[in-house]
């Protein structure tokens, strides 16, 4: 048959719905249905029924106030922020914002259309369109001018043009004319986007193999807004146990049980902070599933429990694939329960992988996810409450996976081209799920490699099998920060690359960067050399130790993080696109590495061999993080070093931070230090705080306060706790950095205030022969610190 383009005609019937249309144009069907305020369903069919896509969103349509009009060219659909007019000759729809600026807008000759099963929605480009997002896609921070695919892939080794990885979340948000909006393109088919690449930018567009065209637009007044909205529309993650945020250490694999005891001793020996090491695939018997080497590992509960009592957590890898071994308990179960993935004629699908000849769980059913749950108990009797969820795109030798194998798809039965892309998302909920009911009131953590939109809900992602080299390094950093942008806050890559080895300079200068990383793992391959934070040398142990003992003062600022990641979606890793998306110096050279943690720490992450580096500070003034000294916006070219990566706190920042502890479940010194940096601005900064491993916060028993800081009118206002916990800080301790008053008042009485010193990063002067290097500012000097009881009512500070 001979396919040509068939864009869809002019609507011929409609009904008005609840919240929208539904109608027909031609032989074509489609629907626009508002889910809020300011998100928008679009549908399109060439059948009657639409396709339903059960597994991203969780959002049902809330009632929203639509002002519906009808002329003889259009159907217009108005909400307090979003319009949407529909063309009826042909069907074309324009997205508007509540000031009537148009946000997106279909191309005029081929909108909607079909070539064969494949159906593709061409948009309008205008002249200064910008494109963010796409989740884990390299290339340009801007993808205008790019194009990307959506096939979950097992790529080793990929490069900044590798596409597609291992993930897809097929969502980007647009700015034009320094307006965002979002398009999450729901169909898990292979989808395409093409941002204007090779057609002269005439247009710019989106399809799939086959399957609907079923997108949501959604309205942002910023980018942030987008972010959150999209998090509504697919969840946001949960909060994480706190120690999945301290530094973890892998190795492709630690075994037998004393190499692991040997690991963790010498973190504890050699003061370096870490909460966790990772089993690869050689704990397991023969590398099936749900098994332990009995000869490397005769005790694993018992390794388990001597490493918590060290303050360790372990985490275990999981592979999808079952080991087709008549006798194997997880194999036997699998096949009477019926789970796993088969042919158009009724046999299993086998493939080969670590364990050999391999069935695969079907995920994508609920009888194959609570199959799998019941079978993680096997782990979680031991102890286990971390799992890592690997080769789940699924992987497999020849990386060839036959399109005709069928998956359930929730009642569905559909082929792999449909369920290919969800096929990690539902192991690792599986996973996840199965953890949940198994460790009682405790919080699991789960890290995948594969997944689709919605996979935050059930995991943090880690970028898969990245290179030794710089440019991987910078490109990792890339990488999380757009997924950061595709509603997947916490990620992270493999520090020192998985592929190949980093030299000293390397590994230090990455595990600086990845200090502010929401994930911070080292992780290496097989037959490479040694690479714990020890193994480099006795600089690189040193500038280690700093950087991650740096990470653990963080970690009031980073867990707070995490708990509005959870509440809102924000990303813990934010590209300079999220907050200053209108300022086109970001999307040019190493700005586009550039990102922020929270709001507050701006990381311009320089490779290891630089001398020099040119960054870019946006808006605002800062002060660099290490020496206090004051920043102005703009480009900058300074000089780098290994030992001190280029941090800036933000004039306005307030962050909360306290001392160096070696796991998080040490207890701290009972001190909150309070990091506050002077700027003629008013801003805010939640502090939240629980017991960090159990869901006892959803009953009330949480610490919140709200911090605000007021430039122009002199005050810093803790306002009153909130929940019913008890911070484990008796005391409050605000650094003031750039204060230039002399008299200052606490909740009205006149207070002293100290003068101090101090180090939020060590020098690493012994290997550091160059007399300028003494010069180097590590210290915060002659900084103003109020002390006083961190008492749980209001309070405030104020100067003249
Ligand atoms: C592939 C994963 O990406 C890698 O991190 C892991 O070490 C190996 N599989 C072995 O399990």
């Amino acid at each position: 048959m001979n396919f040509k383009n068939e864009s869809i005609g002019s609507i011929s019937t409609f009904n008005w719905k609840d919240g929208g249309v539904i109608g027909a144009a031609g032989d074509k069907h489609f629907a626009v249905t508002f889910y809020n305020e300011k998100i928008c369903r679009i549908q399109a069919s060439r059948q009657s029924e639409f396709e339903h896509y059960p597994f991203s969103v969780i959002l049902s349509p809330e009632k929203v106030n639509i002002d519906g009009k009808e002329d003889d060219q259009q159907i217009s659909l108005k909400s307090e922020h979003l319009k949407v007019e529909i063309q009826k000759a042909p069907f074309r729809l324009t997205f508007k914002n509540s000031e009537g600026a148009i946000l997106n807008q279909d191309d005029p000759a081929f909108g909607i259309s079909w070539l064969g099963h494949e159906v593709t929605n061409y948009k309008t480009l205008a002249n200064d369109e910008v494109f963010l997002g796409m989740g884990e896609k390299g290339g340009g921070l801007n993808r205008r001018g790019s194009s990307y695919d959506h096939w979950n892939s097992d790529a080793f080794g990929f490069d900044n043009w590798t596409d597609p990885l291992y993930m897809s979340t097929p969502f980007y948000i647009g700015v034009r004319e320094g307006k965002p909006y979002g398009i999450f393109f729901d169909n898990t088919y292979k989808s395409h986007f093409n941002f204007g690449a090779s057609n002269n930018e005439r247009f710019t567009y989106f399809s799939a193999e086959a399957g609907d065209l079923n997108y949501y637009f959604i309205q942002g007044d910023t980018v942030a807004q987008v972010i959150q909205q999209y998090a509504k529309l697919t969840g946001t993650c949960e909060l994480p146990p706190k120690w999945s945020l301290g530094f973890q250490q892998c190795r492709y694999s630690y075994y037998p049980d004393h190499e692991v005891y040997n690991i963790a001793d010498t973190f504890r020996n050699k003061k370096i902070p870490a909460d966790v090491i990772y089993l690869d695939i050689h704990y397991m018997k023969d590398y099936m599933a749900f098994t332990f080497n009995d000869e490397r590992f005769p005790d694993p509960k018992g390794l388990i429990e001597k490493l918590e009592s060290q303050g360790f957590k372990v985490v275990v890898i999981l592979d999808p694939g079952i080991a087709t071994k008549p006798g194997y308990g997880t194999y036997d179960r699998g096949v009477e329960e019926d789970v796993f993935v088969k042919y158009p004629d009724g046999t299993k699908y086998e493939a080969s992988v670590w364990p050999g000849n391999s069935h695969f769980t079907d995920f994508t059913s609920e009888k194959g996810r609570e199959w799998w749950a019941k079978e993680l108990k096997f782990y979680t009797d031991l102890g286990l409450e971390g799992f890592w969820n690997d080769m789940n795109e699924p992987a497999c030798w020849g990386q060839d996976v036959p399109n005709l194998i069928e998956f359930d798809y929730e009642g569905q039965q559909v082929s792999h081209k449909k369920a290919r892309n969800v096929y990690g998302f539902q192991m690792v909920r599986a996973t996840f799920e199965g953890a949940k009911k198994h460790i009682g009131n405790k919080r699991p953590f789960t890290l995948t490699r594969a997944g689709f939109s919605g996979v935050q809900r059930y995991s943090a992602v880690w970028t898969g099998d990245n290179v030794a080299g710089d440019d991987h390094m910078l490109l990792g950093v890339r990488l999380v920060n757009s997924l950061g942008m595709a509603g997947v806050p916490i990620s992270g890559y493999d520090v020192g690359g998985f592929v190949g080895e980093s030299g000293p300079a390397l590994f230090a200068r990455w595990l600086a960067i990845a200090t502010f990383a929401p994930f911070f793992r080292v992780h290496s391959m097989v037959n490479v050399r040694d690479s714990e934070p020890w193994a480099y040398g006795e600089e690189v142990e040193e500038i280690s130790r700093n950087y991650i003992s740096l990470r653990y003062k963080l970690m009031p600022y980073i867990y707070t993080l995490a708990y509005e990641a959870h509440t809102t979606g924000l990303p813990l890793n934010r590209s300079l696109a999220v907050d200053y998306y209108n300022d086109h110096n970001i999307y040019g050279g190493s700005a586009q590495d550039e990102f922020t943690l929270g709001q507050w720490l701006l990381v311009c992450p320089t490779t290891s061999q630089q001398q020099y580096a040119k960054i870019y500070l946006p808006e605002g003034e800062w002060y660099h993080f290490f020496s206090g000294e004051k920043v102005n916006s703009g480009h900058h070219v300074i000089e780098t070093t290994l030992e001190d990566l280029p941090v800036y706190a933000k004039a306005g920042a307030i962050i909360p931070m306290q001392n160096t502890v070696q796991t998080t479940q040490e207890k701290s010194d009972g001190t909150l230090r309070l990091h506050v940096y002077f700027g003629h601005t008013k801003t805010e900064q939640l502090y939240y705080e629980d017991n960090g491993s159990t869901y006892d916060f959803k009953d009330g028993s949480f610490y919140k306060r709200l911090i605000q800081f007021d430039g122009e009118s002199n005050s810093i206002t803790i306002e009153a706790k909130e929940g019913n916990f008890e911070s484990e800080f008796k005391t409050l301790k605000v650094y003031l950095h750039g204060f230039e008053s002399d008299s200052y008042e606490l909740n009205g009485e006149s207070v002293n205030y100290q003068m101090e010193d101090i180090r939020l990063i060590e020098p690493v002067t012994e290997f550091d022969p160059l007399p300028q290097r003494e010069k180097r500012n590590y210290v915060n000097r002659n900084l103003k610190v109020i002390e006083t009881g961190f008492s749980d009512s209001e309070l405030t500070i104020t100067w003249k």
